[in-house]
């Protein structure tokens, strides 16, 4: 049996995506691992009552409060390891955190982009943004993506992508519902369960999910 692991879950908004993972872990499906801690960047964020309501620990970290993305990461590296995190989940979290945190936690950090990276991906593609660049292109599919995070935004090693269909009349919002709901509701629980279960083999930026 694997050590359980301490799953810190860090958010910025609504929190969908992390209900999505606390819904999996009453299931029973994430298995070796537990969100012992949800983290949010924004003290007004609804996912902080969404952990609230599950009995989980929260702490807010409000970006407002320093001075730069640096001195916020720095101060977050801290909190990481008093927390002795084993998995850091962004699940909407808004800020690009600085490499000091990404080298300590070096293919321990997984992210939720809503796009098929490579597309729409990268600075300034985030939330709905990334649904109103896909429709001004007038692409038929999307999807989304769970990667592993590096120095390159969200150039990290990817771990699960699902198509979603682009349907006619479609809204930003209307897109980012059937998004959500069709592929990243599913694969970051999926992605945050094989992590935990030292499934996912990463070889030159490669991800290889081993067999059970
Ligand atoms: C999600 O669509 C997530 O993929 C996206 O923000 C939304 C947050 O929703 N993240 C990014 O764009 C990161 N680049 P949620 O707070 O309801 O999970």
């Amino acid at each position: 049996m694997n050590k359980m692991k301490n799953i810190i879950v860090l958010v910025s908004g609504g929190g969908t995506n992390l209900q999505a993972l606390i819904d999996a872990q009453e299931r029973g499906e994430i298995q070796n691992g537990k969100i012992t801690c949800v983290i949010s960047s924004n003290p007004e964020a609804y996912a902080l009552k969404r952990a609230e309501m599950h009995q989980i620990k929260t702490k807010i970290l409000s970006r407002k409060e320093f001075p730069n993305n640096f001195s916020y990461t720095q101060a977050l590296l801290k909190v990481l390891q008093e927390e002795k995190a084993d998995l850091i989940v962004l699940a909407g979290f808004m800020i690009i955190l600085d490499k000091i945190l990404i080298q300590a936690y070096e293919n321990q950090i997984i992210n939720v982009h809503p796009s098929l990276i490579p597309a729409f991906c990268g600075d300034g593609f985030y939330g709905l943004h990334v649904h109103e660049k896909a429709l001004e292109k007038g692409v038929k599919l999307t999807g989304a993506t769970v990667h592993f995070v590096n120095e390159i935004c969200d150039g990290g090693a990817i771990i699960l992508q699902k198509a979603v269909e682009v349907k006619q009349g479609d809204t930003p919002e209307k897109l980012q519902k059937r998004v959500m709901e069709q592929a990243e509701w599913k694969i970051l629980p999926e992605a945050v369960s094989l992590f935990c279960a030292d499934r996912l083999v990463i070889q030159n930026q490669h991800v290889e999910i081993k067999a059970l």
